[in-house]
């Protein structure tokens, strides 16, 4: 935990709230219960549905080389894989990058996966077998497997990237960008950016896409865990771009509040990976600054325009 943190930590949540920090029961009261209608969760909670709405919309997501939704199918399984030698297996009602995984080569019959441990055809046949039971599926229901395009990261960001593919996740509050962190894999998240497993959040200036302050594990951090790399002077490639698709995205979402995931891929363009309806709150860790001023100013700003009442943030 860093230390601007662990300073108000032992406090009551009055004063977390009087340092700007969105709390989880704040988040959770004041701004999904207010912004977030239940029935638009449907569009973020299952991968699928938020890919064919990016379709909908003229949003680039990675390409889908195919679903798997029965038990029957995972026989046919080198053949829905097709002899690709890259590729990401995942649950399309994951979250928190479990069973997520991102298959980087071949090896004679085996699929090799980021880090370099492989994986046979038949552990592949188990691993979709656990997605489709829901192991992995919020609320533990019968889901359906991904199999998709596995994308790379912009050439600006493969030295930091370390061999797998950073993402950039945008919260907007009323569809206006609020924060925004890089997200950095590790070898201990297994090339997937999420924070819980181990990946390194690096909070970005809002207007330059530049690094301001990074977080691993709780701690601040100013070079990379794995390889040493200085993060200062960090920057997102395409920013105005993500910063436009995240807007689009989160329109046509509809929500609120919302986290959008975006790579900077390789070709230069910014490609959804998922959005999140309830978008976690350590991003104000790595930025070192809390939501709650974010979010009046943009009541303030919005209000002006006309609009619902704002909620009471202070
Ligand atoms: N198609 C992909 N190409 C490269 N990396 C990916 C891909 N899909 C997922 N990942 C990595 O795995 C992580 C988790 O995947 P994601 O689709 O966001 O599922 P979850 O809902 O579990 O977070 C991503 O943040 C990213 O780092
Ligand atoms: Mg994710």
């Amino acid at each position: 935990m860093n230390d601007w943190l662990r300073r108000l930590m032992p406090a009551a949540p009055g004063r977390l709230r009087r340092a700007g920090v969105l709390g989880l029961n704040g988040r959770n009261m004041n701004v999904l219960t207010a912004w977030n209608p239940k029935g638009l969760y449907r569009l973020t909670d299952d991968k699928l549905v938020t890919k064919e709405l990016c379709a909908s919309c003229g949003i680039a997501t990675a390409e889908t080389y195919a679903v798997v939704d029965h038990p029957v199918q995972v026989r046919r399984l080198d053949r829905r894989v097709g002899g690709r030698r890259e590729f990401v297996v995942k649950p399309a009602r994951g979250a928190g990058g479990r069973g997520v995984i991102i298959v980087v080569d071949r090896r004679g019959e085996d699929f090799v996966r980021v880090g370099g441990l492989t994986l046979s055809l038949g552990g592949l046949r188990d691993h979709i077998l656990e997605i489709l039971s829901g192991l992995y599926s919020i609320g533990g229901r019968v889901d359906r497997a991904i199999i998709e395009q596995r994308l790379c990261a912009h050439p600006a960001l493969a030295a930091v990237g370390a061999g797998s593919t950073p993402d950039v996740r945008i919260v907007l509050y009323r569809q206006e960008p609020v924060m925004a962190m890089l997200r950095l894999p590790t070898v201990a998240s297994a090339g997937r950016s999420n924070l819980h497993r181990g990946a390194m959040g690096v909070g970005l200036d809002l207007r330059t896409g530049s690094a301001v302050a990074a977080v691993c594990n709780g701690q601040v951090v100013d070079r990379h865990v794995d390889t040493g790399l200085p993060l200062g002077g960090l920057w997102v490639p395409a920013w105005r771009e993500v910063l436009a698709v995240a807007r689009k995205l989160a329109a046509a979402i509809g929500m609120g509040y919302v986290g959008v995931d975006i790579v900077p891929d390789a070709r230069g363009a910014a490609v959804v990976l998922e959005a999140n309806g309830r978008p976690g709150l350590t991003i104000q860790i790595a930025n070192r600054r809390g939501l709650l001023k974010r979010l009046a100013d943009v009541d303030a700003r919005l209000t002006r325009r006309a609009s619902p009442q704002p909620v009471e943030w202070a």
